[in-house]
């Protein structure tokens, strides 16, 4: 994905989201009150995230993402906050991740679903790496209504234009996360974002 430098800066700071990750980090939690094992955030961008995560669990967190760019931004900032020994950043696709089938208690994304290029084929990719009692949160938003006021607010005070991206809708959503034939799922679209959040039964 192309990005400007003064973007890339940006996010390497984790201005001006910075408000947004402990919310739905916090969020994540509350719903699934998973706090140790593995878990791996997909299209990581900066492993604000992750930070963010590892901040508030036990959890060891892969931050996962396309691009190297971000690779190597999302290494600086978790050495910076303390995390090189439970967030390890990883270059590598969704729709391929290199990890085993039933392999992470937690798999969590902001943002990310939004480019990948077969929305379908990628849930179905992070349902069959999630453990059997595992849980995946994966979505797009700010978090609630006062973030999203307070990170527009941020880039008009810095003048910088808040770049949305692509759209996808919850009818859209909803057919790709059927297609990838995950049944136990919960759709929200409101303040917090769009999101998917689903469960892997242990038959
Ligand atoms: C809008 S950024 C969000 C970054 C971060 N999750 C956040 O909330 O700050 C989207 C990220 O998804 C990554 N991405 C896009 N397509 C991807 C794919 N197919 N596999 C893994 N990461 C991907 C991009 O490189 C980018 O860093």
């Amino acid at each position: 994905m192309e990005r400007n430098s003064q973007i890339t800066d940006s996010l390497s700071l984790n201005e001006p989201h910075a408000p947004v990750y402990p919310l739905i980090a916090s969020q994540i939690t509350n719903k699934f009150q998973i706090m140790k094992g593995v878990a791996i955030e997909v299209g990581s961008g900066p492993a604000s995230l992750s930070i963010a995560m590892a901040r508030i669990t036990e959890l060891k967190i892969y931050a996962m993402d396309i691009s190297p760019e971000m690779y190597k931004i999302a290494g600086k900032n978790i050495a910076k906050c303390g995390f090189k020994d439970r967030i390890l950043p990883m270059l590598a696709d969704v729709h391929q991740m290199p990890f085993p089938d039933n392999y992470a208690h937690l798999i969590f994304s902001r943002g990310s679903m939004f480019f990948w290029k077969d929305l379908a084929s990628a849930l179905k990719k992070i349902y069959a790496v999630l453990k059997p009692g595992g849980a995946s949160y994966i979505g797009g938003g700010f978090g609630n209504k006062t973030t999203k006021k307070l990170v527009k607010k941020t880039f008009k005070n810095q003048e910088e234009n808040y770049e949305s991206p692509p759209k996808i809708d919850i009818a859209t959503l909803e057919i790709a996360v059927q297609k990838a034939e995950i049944n136990n799922y919960q759709l929200l679209d409101d303040e917090s974002g769009l999101w998917v959040l689903f469960e892997k039964s242990i038959e």
